[in-house]
C-alpha cells in the first residue's frame, strides 16, 4: 500500500510513518513543519520506500500533486493545541476544517476514497455520560479545536455519503510517548527545570484524564483501517483507566527525582473549555481484539524518559 500521512513530521504523524514503513509499505509524508520535526524523519528518511513532500495544506495544487498514486491517506496536519483556541478564533477554522476540506479535495481529484481522520475526545465537550461512548448524544461544543474536529468529521461523513470515501474517525485521548511535543507532561517538565522546588499548576489539580501511549494508538488505528468497512467508522481511542493531574505531577516529580511545592491557580479546570474529567469508552475497539500495552502511569513515565533524552525539544516545541 501507499500511504500518504499528512503532519508526518508531527508527533503521532511521525510514529505513523516510522510504523507503516516498518509494515513494508510506501509512505509520503506532507508537512509544511509548522510544529513538525525534521528530526522525528531520521529513520523514515534512510528508507527507499520514503518520500518527503514539503508543502502546506493551503498550496492545493501542490497537495494534490504530492498525493498522486496513494492509496490511503492519513490526515494528522491541524492546528492539536486546544488550549489557545479563544486568541485565534480562525486558527482552528482554518487549519482544521477547512484544510481537511482541501485533503478531502485532493483525494477526490486523484481517485482515493480511504482516509483515516485524527478526531479527538474533545469533540465530546462536557460530555453527560461517563465513560462517553461514540453514540453519546451530538454534545455542546466547549471548545474551538473540539467544534473544528466536530465539523471534519461532518465533511469526512458527507463525502464518504456523496462521494463513496471510506472513513475512519479515531477520537483520541490525550495521546503520549516518544516524540511528544506538546501538553501537561513537557508542561511540567519545562517548569521544574526552571524551578525544581515550585510548580505552578493550573486549576486545583483533581482534573480527571485519560492517556494513551502513542504505539497503542497506531495499533489501534491499524487494527480499525485493516478490519472494518463501513462507510464511516467512528472509534474512540483511550485507555481503560483515567487519572487525575495530581496523580500525573506525582509520577512525573518522581521519575525527575524532585519534591516541589505545588501552587494551584484554582477552580475545577485548567483554562476555559479544559474538560475537567474526559474518560471514553472503549468498548467499540476492544471488541475488535485490541487493547493498550501500557497504562496511564507507564506512558507518563517514558514520555518523561523521552523528554530527558531530548531536551532540545523543550526550546523546539514552545
Ligand atoms: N497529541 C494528542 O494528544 C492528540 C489528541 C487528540 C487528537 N490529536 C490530533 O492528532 C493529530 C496529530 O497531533 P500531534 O500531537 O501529532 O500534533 P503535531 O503538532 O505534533 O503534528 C501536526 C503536524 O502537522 C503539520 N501541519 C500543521 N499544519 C499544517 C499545514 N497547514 N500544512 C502542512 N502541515 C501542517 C505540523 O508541522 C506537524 O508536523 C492532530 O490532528 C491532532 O489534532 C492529537
Amino acid at each position: 500500500m501507499h500511504y500518504f500521512v499528512t503532519g508526518g513530521a508531527g508527533f503521532i504523524g511521525s510514529n505513523m510513518a516510522d510504523r507503516l514503513l516498518q509494515c513494508g509499505h510506501r509512505v509520503t509524508v506532507y508537512d509544511n513543519f509548522v510544529t513538525g520535526h525534521r528530526e522525528y524523519l531520521e529513520d523514515a528518511m534512510k528508507s527507499g520506500s520514503f518520500t518527503l513532500a514539503e508543502g502546506a495544506l493551503e498550496e492545493e495544487d501542490k497537495l494534490a500533486q504530492a498525493m498522486k498514486g496513494a492509496d490511503f491517506v492519513f490526515h494528522f496536519a491541524a492546528n492539536a493545541d486546544v488550549r489557545m483556541g479563544l486568541s485565534h478564533p480562525r486558527k482552528d477554522l482554518e487549519q482544521n476544517t477547512i484544510n481537511t476540506y482541501r485533503v478531502l479535495e485532493a483525494m477526490r481529484a486523484n481517485g482515493i476514497k480511504r482516509i483515516g481522520f485524527s478526531s479527538t475526545g474533545s469533540i465530546y465537550g462536557e460530555a453527560e455520560v461517563i465513560p462517553t461512548p461514540e453514540d453519546a448524544p451530538i454534545p455542546v461544543q466547549t471548545s474551538l479545536y473540539g467544534a473544528s474536529k466536530m465539523a471534519c468529521e461532518g465533511l469526512i461523513e458527507a463525502y464518504a455519503e456523496g462521494f463513496g470515501f471510506q472513513g475512519y474517525i479515531f477520537r483520541f485521548v490525550s495521546i503520549l510517548g516518544e516524540r511528544y511535543p506538546h501538553g501537561h507532561v513537557i508542561d511540567f517538565y519545562r517548569k521544574l527545570k526552571a524551578d525544581p522546588h515550585k510548580m505552578e499548576v493550573l486549576g486545583d489539580g483533581h482534573q480527571k484524564k485519560s492517556y494513551l501511549y502513542v504505539g497503542d494508538c497506531l495499533d489501534a488505528i491499524l487494527t480499525v483501517t485493516e478490519k472494518c468497512r463501513e462507510k464511516v467508522n467512528i472509534f474512540n481511542l483511550g485507555t481503560d483507566e483515567y487519572c487525575e493531574v495530581n496523580d500525573s505531577i506525582g509520577w512525573i516529580t518522581e521519575r525527575l527525582g524532585y519534591d516541589p511545592e505545588l501552587a494551584y491557580t484554582g477552580g475545577d479546570r485548567g483554562w476555559v473549555g479544559d474538560n475537567p474529567f474526559i474518560y471514553l469508552d472503549t468498548q467499540k475497539i476492544r471488541s475488535l481484539g485490541w487493547k493498550p500495552k501500557l497504562t496511564i502511569r507507564e506512558a507518563v513515565e517514558r514520555t518523561v524518559d523521552y523528554i530527558k533524552e531530548n531536551e532540545w525539544l523543550l526550546e523546539a516545541a514552545k
